[in-house]
């Protein structure tokens, strides 16, 4: 097999031996089948190429330290999902059949799971679109689910090094009663004008804020937002963002380490009581912020002064990874392996 250079693996794609299938048709989900092509044939009226009926799900397999696989959570994927299609009217993809492909093409790829301690990952990616040819606008009667995995190095560069973020006021990622709740790529589309200024600007990402008033955090990039004050853990309650996994496992954690947790609207003007920041989320993990800057009201919000994550960013860190990476008991139930 291919060598990895694990430790610099970046967060992008890698091929793998193989990716799982499964149409949707006549009324029904087919059989999962096994491939071992990277491309799927696709109908050129299809409405997730057309319209955006398109959703997708992103999760992680831990190698431990015992030689164990470790999912995180998978089941509030699955769920995710469920929603992310209703969302926007296509067929659900069932629980069930979800784990079987899930655990399959985990062990279908055993060997590209990046070994416990590299800072690496095995990526994994489900999706779901509608395959079917349509060209009005509206749902389609047939669907592809499938999932591919891909090993992955932290998605903000540098793992646990604090980033730079520049907030967004002149686009909007997801209005207010629109699909921003969901996993849909339509919304990725919607903020990459604002990514790539911020990329531009030598920023890591965006914090967008709520379409509506401009007033409030919504969130960052691909990943939540999270202020501590006064042990406090504080995040962004919103009908536009989605609501992030890594995020609820936080508060959890957080309230078992002694902490208050508050989940409301966070305006920006709080940015400045904040004593530590950062973004969360499954690619993301945490990555601590060090600097926010607000063009239009020319205000930088700093955290983490020496180059350091925090104290509290860094507890909530190390205990979920080590949650996920097995180094810690599962208090909380979390964590599934795969036999
Ligand atoms: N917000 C957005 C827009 C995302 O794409 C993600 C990634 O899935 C998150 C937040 C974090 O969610 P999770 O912790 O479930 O991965
Ligand atoms: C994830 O955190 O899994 C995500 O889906 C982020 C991704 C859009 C890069």
């Amino acid at each position: 097999m291919e060598k990895f250079d694990w430790e610099r693996l970046p967060f992008g794609y890698t091929k793998t031996d193989f990716n799982i299938r499964c149409v949707y048709k006549d009324k029904k989900w087919g059989k999962l089948e096994v491939s071992s092509s990277e491309y799927i044939d696709i109908h050129i009226a299809a409405t997730g190429l057309h319209y955006g009926q398109e959703a997708f799900e992103g999760l992680k397999a831990y190698m431990g330290k015992d030689g164990k696989i470790r999912l995180f959570r998978w089941e509030e994927n699955a769920k995710r999902l469920i929603a992310s299609a209703d969302g926007i009217k296509m067929e659900a993809f069932p629980v069930e059949m979800f784990r079987e492909a899930l655990f399959k093409v985990i062990q279908l790829n055993k060997k590209f799971v990046p070994p416990y301690g590299s800072g690496a990952t095995l990526y994994i990616r489900p999706l779901l679109y509608g395959s079917g040819a349509e060209v009005g606008v509206k749902p389609s009667s047939e669907y592809t689910f499938l999932i591919f995995v891909t090993p992955v190095g932290p998605y903000f560069k540098g793992g646990i090094r604090p980033v730079n973020m520049l907030i967004c006021r002149d686009v909007d990622r997801a209005a207010p009663l629109g699909t921003g709740i969901y996993k849909v790529g339509g919304n990725y589309a919607a903020s990459m004008r604002a990514i790539v200024t911020a990329r531009n600007g030598g920023y890591s990402n965006t914090i967008f804020l709520d379409a509506k008033e401009k007033k409030y955090i919504d969130e960052c990039g691909p990943a939540n937002f999270f202020g501590i004050r006064d042990n406090t853990y504080v995040t962004p309650k919103s009908e536009s963002i989605l609501n992030s996994i890594t995020n609820m496992s936080l508060i959890e954690i957080a309230k078992s380490m002694g902490m208050k947790t508050e989940r409301r609207p966070v305006p920006v003007e709080e940015l400045s009581s904040f004593v530590e920041a950062g973004a969360c989320g499954t690619a993301a993990v945490i990555s601590p912020i060090a600097k926010i800057f607000d063009p239009e009201k020319n205000m930088i919000y700093e955290y983490c002064k020496d180059g350091e994550p925090g104290t509290e960013t860094l507890k909530l860190y190390k205990k979920l990874t080590s949650i996920q990476n097995g180094d810690e008991p599962d208090t909380f139930g979390w964590v599934t392996i795969v036999e």
